[in-house]
């Protein structure tokens, strides 16, 4: 499908923006619409348009897609925090599933008939094999990924009742940084933005959370894919003429927060402190996602292959960004 013009909700947040970024290199038109509540206006490419708004919003969000005329949505806004949506699960279930149901009813009221959905591997929980594939049993530990998982029902539904075509991809740690984008959260919870400031010395140390797990060094395992490689999937999925489906990502190779750490200390070139604390509540020991549908299907070939070519990217951004976005 030739799509001239697609809307990006969190289209301000660290995937969103680098999505745009690179759907504009195309000459694909873009806009954005975004609260600003966790997103950053800095992050919003020049060339694209924005709207300030919040998917709670149904008239502003109604009368915006009917304005705009897109032919597709990728629905990147949402909260995205394991940790937080076990204290505040209200949040995660009236962010990510109610005001997700007010763009699918917006996009229903406007006939635009596709969506590309940012979903996640944490739909399944603990999985029994690794890499995990697309029929693997979803038994999500929190109320982040089940209400992601509640949303995939929605979409399967809206498919059948309104002809509203979906993709939803399923990823886990999105890591690295464009030439003009990168990864700025407040407060920032994820491992290598973390490590990457106690290589720029803004902070001590980086606490290790748990080095008694079943894995070779002890330490969790996770899933980083480049940020680029994932922009990349979300445009071969708007692109595509399949119907509706679903489809995991990942990078092929787990690493362990240790080997993380390793990573930094060879591309910054400095000592990182650590000290190792007990485990997160949550955390699963390894999580690495399966891509030979998404690579089969979709012809997703990612770019990043080795850790230390996702964290250089990331080290850069932050050598031109120490104190993240301005806005
Ligand atoms: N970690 C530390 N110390 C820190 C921060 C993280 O040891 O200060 C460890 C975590 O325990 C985990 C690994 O580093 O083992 C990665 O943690 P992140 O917080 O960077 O990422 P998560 O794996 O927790 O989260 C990612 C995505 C979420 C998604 C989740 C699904 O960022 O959006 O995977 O499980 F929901």
């Amino acid at each position: 499908m030739k799509i001239k013009k697609v809307f990006i909700t969190g289209g301000a947040g660290y995937i969103g923006s680098v999505t745009a970024e690179e759907l504009l290199k195309k000459g694909i038109e873009v806009v954005i619409y975004d609260n600003l509540s966790t997103g950053h206006k800095d992050a919003i490419p020049k060339e694209a348009s924005f709207i300030k708004g919040d998917l709670e919003d149904y008239d502003l969000i109604r009368k915006s897609l009917k304005n705009e005329k897109p032919q597709a949505v990728i629905h990147f806004a949402g909260n995205a925090l394991v940790g937080e949506s076990m204290e505040k699960p209200e949040k995660y279930f009236k962010n990510n599933v109610g005001n997700g149901i007010n763009l699918l009813n917006a996009m229903v009221e406007a006939d635009i008939k596709k969506i590309i959905f940012s979903s996640t591997c944490a739909i399944f929980g603990i999985p029994k094999t690794l890499p995990i594939k697309e029929d693997a049993p979803k038994n999500p530990t929190n109320p982040y990924g089940e209400s992601k998982l509640i949303f995939e029902q929605i979409l399967k539904w809206y498919n059948k009742i309104h002809r509203l075509n979906f993709i939803s991809l399923r990823y886990f740690n999105a890591a690295g940084a464009s030439l003009n984008y990168g990864e700025d959260h407040n407060p920032e919870t994820h491992l290598i933005p973390i490590v990457l400031d106690v290589a720029l010395g803004k902070r001590e140390y980086i606490e290790i959370f748990g080095n008694d797990y079943d894995t070779f060094d002890g330490t969790c395992i996770r899933d980083y894919i480049h940020i680029i490689d994932l922009a990349n999937a979300h445009i071969l999925a708007l692109e595509s003429d399949i119907e509706s489906d679903f489809f995991n990502m990942g990078n092929g190779k787990g690493y362990s927060v240790l080997e993380i750490i390793e990573a930094v200390k060879k591309v910054t070139g400095k000592e990182i402190k650590t000290i190792f604390g007990k485990r997160r509540e949550g955390d699963p020991p390894a999580l690495i996602g399966s891509s030979e549908k998404i690579k089969k299907v979709l012809k997703w070939s990612p770019i990043y292959h080795d850790i230390e070519s996702i964290v250089k990217s990331a080290w850069e951004w932050k050598l031109k960004f120490p104190d993240g976005y301005f806005l």
